[in-house]
């Protein structure tokens, strides 16, 4: 066998360079898709896939001879278990490959998916976890504002909506397709958002599944009591509910993502609430309204619509075509309501990082 130390540096130099060709496939794929070299981007996964094999073949062979190899001379003995255990270290970390190498090779050759998935024809499929989840949440929602019944007499007279929930899975689909298109901005974390007429949370808190901190303004007290003590009892420490009026309020420039769902029941004020957002909004905030705006010609303020209900603002035509085609290609992984720790991934964490700025988890 080769003498232990030779060995080891072998793996080094095996193990930087198979990491440099990571990082390099890694810098590519960091380009939206429009803008990538298709024919560098496979050459380089080529060269990546070169320097595994060695790698691996190395591994291979070093944990063979030292997992065999008789007691050695006392003077190789470190050498020999420092080579063991740097070999079972880089062995563990490419147990990984064939994970990374599938979500690499569906970006190498991307394809754009819409923002919003077809809906099945209803009745076609048992819908057992449909079902449950619906029980779910409505428990949720009557937990976190047991009085959605009951209005202020102040609230019935400003003609506000109750807290009457959006369905759930209408709500997921508009957060999945906001999120891809954060994604698609490049927006830097933390991404904020806030649900205007948030009633008692249940919103802000699914939110948590794609974004980092959630907000919930709600005009009513009790509401805002009683979804604070939910979410404070379920340890939702990036979620907060403010009590406040949507027609007053000065901070919707804080935000990345801004949805509201019908709280006021007059056209016109409906049309005075988007005003301000409007104003306040920074460019390139992105409005869920899932009863669509009601503003006229949202365009003559800046306000355009990416997909659907999905809006953004401060973006032109072609900006907004742009932002469109890059978010289709956006993968379809959120971070999810568990999201990994980050842990030391050694050299995969270019690629590991990459991939989850394209919308895949590993
Ligand atoms: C139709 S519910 C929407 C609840 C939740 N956002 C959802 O999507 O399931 C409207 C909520 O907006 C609140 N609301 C109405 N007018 C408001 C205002 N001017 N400022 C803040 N909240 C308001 C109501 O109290 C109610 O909880």
């Amino acid at each position: 066998m080769t003498d232990a130390k030779t060995s080891r540096a072998r793996l080094a130099r095996l193990e930087h360079e198979f990491a440099a060709d990571i990082a390099a496939v890694a810098l590519l794929l960091d380009l939206p898709t429009a803008k990538r070299d298709a024919e560098q981007l496979g050459r380089s996964w080529r060269a990546a896939c070169v320097s595994h094999s060695a790698l691996r073949t190395l591994v291979r062979d070093i944990w063979r001879e030292t997992a065999t190899r008789r007691t050695p001379a006392s003077g190789d003995r470190a050498a020999l278990h420092d080579l063991h255990i740097a070999a079972k270290d880089v062995r563990s970390r490419l147990r990984d490959w064939a994970r990374y190498a599938r979500i690499v090779e569906r970006q190498i050759t991307p394809e754009a998916a819409p923002l919003f998935q077809e809906v099945g024809e209803p009745g076609t499929h048992l819908d057992i976890m449909g079902h449950v989840s619906r029980l779910f949440f409505d428990a949720l929602h009557a937990v976190a504002n047991p009085a959605a019944r009951t209005q202020s007499d102040k609230a019935h007279e400003a003609m506000h909506y109750r807290d009457i929930p959006l369905p759930m899975v209408q709500f997921l689909d508009l957060i999945g397709a906001a999120y891809r298109v954060c994604l698609a901005q490049r927006g830097t974390h933390p991404l904020r958002f806030l649900d205007v007429g948030s009633g008692g949370g249940t919103k802000v808190l699914a939110a948590t599944c794609c974004f980092d901190i959630c907000h919930g303004l709600e005009f009513e007290d009790h509401t805002v009591a009683t979804g604070t003590a939910l979410l404070k009892m379920l340890g939702a420490d990036q979620c907060t509910l403010m009590q406040g009026d949507a027609m007053r309020f000065d901070n919707y420039g804080n935000y990345d993502v801004i949805y509201f769902y019908r709280p006021l029941k007059l056209e016109a004020l409906m049309i005075d609430m988007e005003a301000r957002i409007f104003s306040q909004a920074r460019r390139g905030t992105i409005l869920l309204a899932p009863s669509g705006l009601m503003t006229p010609n949202p365009e003559q303020h800046g306000v355009r619509s990416v997909s659907g209900f999905v809006y953004v603002t401060g973006l032109n035509e072609a900006e907004v075509q742009v932002l469109h085609d890059e978010a289709r290609h956006i993968g379809p992984c959120i971070p999810g309501h568990n999201p990994d720790h980050v842990s030391d991934c050694g050299f995969w964490e270019p690629l590991r990082d990459v991939c989850r700025r394209n919308g895949y988890l590993i």
